[in-house]
């Protein structure tokens, strides 16, 4: 059985797509949410799919606690769907390659600090970029810099908003990165 984890901080929809995805194949199972956030909409997500939840507090994710936490789950992959606080070096060194996140932007454009979520649409709808996307990649010291695993571009030049663009990207999200998931698990020992 491959075991995969999920660390999410908002309305979960990614965290819903993985849980559904899964949910119907054979020899996958999401053990755990972990969010820092105890109003997550992806805690209801969770409960539908009688996933536990797991909530920490800044000082938990820091201290070793939610690293604990982590190894007695024993994930072959950790999953950040719109997790948006540093991810600790300690869970990092335990598990090299086996941490992932997901960019609502074609990296390395729109990373770092502070770009999540629809700020990172407003300032790529700022720059009238004809296109935006997806990119899928491991989890290093730095916001956004791990090595890239996937990404996919998508049009934008009709959309009119920042939310239009979060729609097209999510919509992207939400087509990719359970498959991106299921290969990366298929390809461990
Ligand atoms: C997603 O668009 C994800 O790419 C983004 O947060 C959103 C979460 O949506 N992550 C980041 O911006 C990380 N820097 P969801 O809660 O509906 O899955």
């Amino acid at each position: 059985m491959k075991n995969i984890i999920l660390f999410a901080s908002g309305g979960g929809s990614n965290a819903q797509q993985i849980m559904e995805y899964f949910g119907q194949r054979q020899g996958y199972k999401v053990s755990a949410l972990f969010t820092n956030n105890p109003n997550a909409g992806a805690i209801a997500v969770a409960d539908r799919y009688n996933v536990p939840s797991v909530i920490f507090t800044r000082e938990e994710l820091n201290n070793g606690t939610v690293l604990a936490e982590v190894k007695s789950q024993n994930p072959d992959l950790i999953v950040l769907a719109g997790f948006l606080w540093k991810f600790p070096s300690d869970i990092i060194k335990e598990y090299p390659h086996k941490v992932i996140n997901i960019h609502p932007a074609l990296l390395p454009n729109y990373g770092g600090k502070g770009m999540y979520g629809i700020n990172v649409h407003r300032a790529v709808h700022e720059n009238k970029d004809k296109e935006s996307g997806i990119t899928i990649h491991y989890v290093n010291d730095n916001y956004d810099e791990g090595n890239v695993i996937f990404q996919k571009a998508v049009a934008i030049e009709e959309c009119l908003s920042p939310e239009e663009v979060a729609l097209k990207v999510l919509s992207l999200e939400h087509e990719h990165f359970p498959k991106v998931i299921e290969e990366l698990l298929n390809r461990q020992q």
